[in-house]
């Protein structure tokens, strides 16, 4: 049997044929590595005596763990004087941090360092999520200028994520199909175990956090309802449910198996219209849902199409089976 391949040759065999991924085996390799240190730090569990929170909140008005600070720390010294980036734009940063002028790089890195932190002191998977665009010419000397960031997900040259399970292991796209590597603890490498991730086009699965029903559309308890109903219902078949409440965590399943997941539009707060982050968290999943063949949408608009007004944007989300996806999207369609 063949060797699988490992991150490093996948990387330069695919900077080798695409020219428009120059440079992107470098950033990426970074990233695997920063991946790989926050996965010892999460794996020393306990043991790193760092549990609970730091007694601040970050810019979205969460309380910050002291290992999302320090998942956050890990990213930036990595990457600050990597020469691969112009910006490192955080969940845990108002502001982007921006590298030294001249270890200034073309990619933009927008991460969440370490999603799903709730679960951290309850040894529950976590991950990291990011995502790659590039940056204009002037951002290479340049004073950071919104217009830089804040651009569609379909700009996007890369995204992935690493999640922090019982293996370790990374989902990259490069825009050429989605495909898993494991990290073998031993020598440090990732595998590629599984190239071309495909999700199945019909689910019998949904996630979505039903405490929150009260504040949903009409359209998404009408939905709820059907998968709830089950072989009696309209749908004429029985669902099952699953809430890890790590997003990377939901998303890792449903590439794996199949399913959708929904954080709809959320009626509590106006200025917070659905509650994940379109530019680090639903722009990478989006792109590496698509890139395995399924669908990610706000459900009434595909997620990578949407151009953001702010960094830390919130947006409602709704990823996983196509057929599925499509189905709610549907009954988001005005009344004839
Ligand atoms: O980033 C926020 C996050 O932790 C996601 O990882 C996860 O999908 C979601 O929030 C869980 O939300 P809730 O705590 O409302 O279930």
């Amino acid at each position: 049997m063949k060797p699988p391949i490992s991150l490093s040759q996948f990387l330069y065999q695919n900077e080798q044929s695409f020219p428009h991924l120059q440079g992107i085996a470098g950033l990426m390799g970074e990233i695997a590595h920063v991946c790989r240190r926050i996965a010892a730090e999460c794996a020393r569990g306990a043991l790193r005596g760092i549990s609970g929170e730091v007694g601040a909140t970050n810019v979205q008005g969460e309380a910050q763990k002291k290992i999302d600070v320090l998942a956050n720390n890990i990213f930036i010294e990595t990457l600050q004087y990597s020469g691969h980036t112009c910006a490192l734009i955080s969940e845990e940063l108002e502001m982007p941090h921006l590298p030294p002028v001249n270890r200034r790089g073309k990619f933009l890195l927008f991460f969440d360092p370490l999603d799903g932190s709730s679960n951290s002191d309850i040894n529950v998977s976590v991950g990291s999520i990011f995502s790659v665009l590039r940056a204009p010419e002037e951002a290479l000397t340049g004073e950071y200028q919104p217009s830089w960031a804040l651009q569609s997900g379909q700009q996007q040259i890369a995204a992935g994520y690493a999640i922090y399970g019982q293996a370790t292991q990374l989902v990259i796209s490069l825009g050429q199909g989605a495909h898993l590597f494991t990290l073998e603890r031993e020598s440090g490498e990732f595998f590629l175990t599984h190239p071309h991730l495909q999700i199945p086009k019909s689910c019998q699965e949904f996630a979505i956090n039903a405490s929150n029903e009260r504040h949903w559309e009409e359209a998404v308890r009408g939905y709820i309802r059907e998968c709830l109903a089950g072989k009696s219902g309209v749908r004429g078949k029985d669902f099952n449910m699953r809430w890890v409440a790590s997003l990377v965590a939901e998303a890792h399943r449903i590439l794996m198996r199949g399913g959708v997941f929904l954080y709809p539009f959320d009626a509590r707060d106006p200025s917070k219209p659905g509650k994940l982050r379109l530019m680090y968290e639903c722009n990478p999943v989006a792109f590496l849902i698509e890139q395995a063949g399924g669908r990610a949408s706000t459900a009434r608009e595909r997620i990578l199409s949407v151009v953001p007004t702010h960094l830390h944007q919130r947006i409602p989300f709704i990823f996983g089976s196509a057929e599925e996806v499509l189905y709610i999207e549907a009954k988001h369609l005005p009344a004839k």
